[in-house]
């Protein structure tokens, strides 16, 4: 659907904050908070953004951008480019990252942008009346997003914002509060979203307190390079074709450039878009989108990320 961008303002160091509407001004689809948009700009590309309105529902959609210093083109466009009156196409709200149902204690830990779709779950806790606390990971002050918000009822009470730590006073404070919230309440559920360190040390931290089912993460951000960046061969069951694909080429641009049609969207394997069929031989995973069970049962790849651990990996194209 099309919306047209309705207000720019800034949203902390870096962060320029976006609210949209519908070209035709009526209602926006409503959608349950931790969920995202795909947003596709002008220049082509298609990036993913958390909603991160105050309610689910209504004429408006609101989402913040930091401009990434190795932005591939995505939040540069949406810095340098975008003005209110600008026409973005969108999808409909996805949601991979959806708060339980109930939980003794609802623990959210932000770091950096990824407060965006923490945001959007404390505003629907208080909704529904069900404890829980913030935690929001920063820079510096000046980095803190929406910060009029956090610091001001209702939610100021939830929240504690952390500037300037180094990454082991950050797992320090986030293992005190976890050790807290063990004693406090029984079933504790954690939702991270944030830098790939900074997430990967609150799902260690937190999965070794309350369990693998307990601890949600939501990531946007670039997937680290893969232990192997070997050559492998890409057989096409369906149309009958071998591909090659280079050490330093991904598996989806030597699919594109053979001509093979293949949906994708943030080509970085955290969206499931290009998700493809593996029909013989083992894949070796990078994206952040399958799960651990997902990833073993080596029945599917994402090729914008993810390689072959063999020199040939069947695929159902
Ligand atoms: S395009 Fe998003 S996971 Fe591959």
């Amino acid at each position: 659907m099309n919306v047209v961008i309705s207000s720019i303002v800034p949203g902390g160091a870096g962060i320029r904050v976006f609210e949209l509407r519908a070209c035709d001004a009526g209602p926006l689809p409503a959608y349950a908070a931790g969920a995202h948009i795909d947003v596709s700009l002008p220049n082509g590309l298609t990036r993913q953004y958390s909603l991160c309105c105050r309610e689910p529902s209504g004429n408006t959609y609101r989402i913040a951008v930091k401009r990434e210093p190795q932005s591939r083109g995505g939040s540069d466009w949406l810095h340098a480019q975008a003005q209110a009156g600008s026409v973005l196409q969108i999808s409909h709200p996805r949601n991979a990252f959806a708060l339980t149902a109930n939980a003794g204690m609802h623990l959210l830990l932000a770091g950096g942008i990824g407060i965006t779709p923490i945001l959007s779950m404390a505003y629907e806790l208080l909704r529904r009346g069900q404890p829980f606390r913030l935690l929001y990971f920063v820079r510096d002050d000046s980095s803190i997003a929406f910060a009029e918000e956090l610091t001001a009822s209702p939610l100021a009470p939830q929240v504690r914002i952390f500037s300037g730590l180094s990454p082991q006073q950050s797992a320090a404070a986030i293992a005190s509060t976890l050790d807290a919230d063990a004693q406090l309440a029984a079933d504790v559920q954690v939702y991270t979203c944030g830098p790939g360190a900074f997430m990967n040390s609150v799902v260690e931290l937190a999965q070794a307190r309350f369990g693998v089912a307990s601890v949600h993460k939501e990531s946007f951000s670039l997937t680290p390079p893969g232990p192997s960046t070997a050559a492998f061969v890409l057989r096409l069951i369906r149309s009958e074709r071998d591909i090659a694909v280079a050490a330093d080429q991904t598996a989806l641009a030597c699919l594109q450039a053979a001509g093979i049609e293949i949906d994708c969207s943030c080509e970085v394997g955290v969206c499931g878009t290009c998700r493809t069929v593996v029909t013989d031989g083992i894949a070796q995973h990078h994206d952040a989108y399958l799960s651990p069970a997902e990833k073993l049962a080596n029945n599917c790849f994402m090729p914008c990320v993810s390689r072959a651990a063999t020199a040939v990996l069947s695929i159902d194209l």
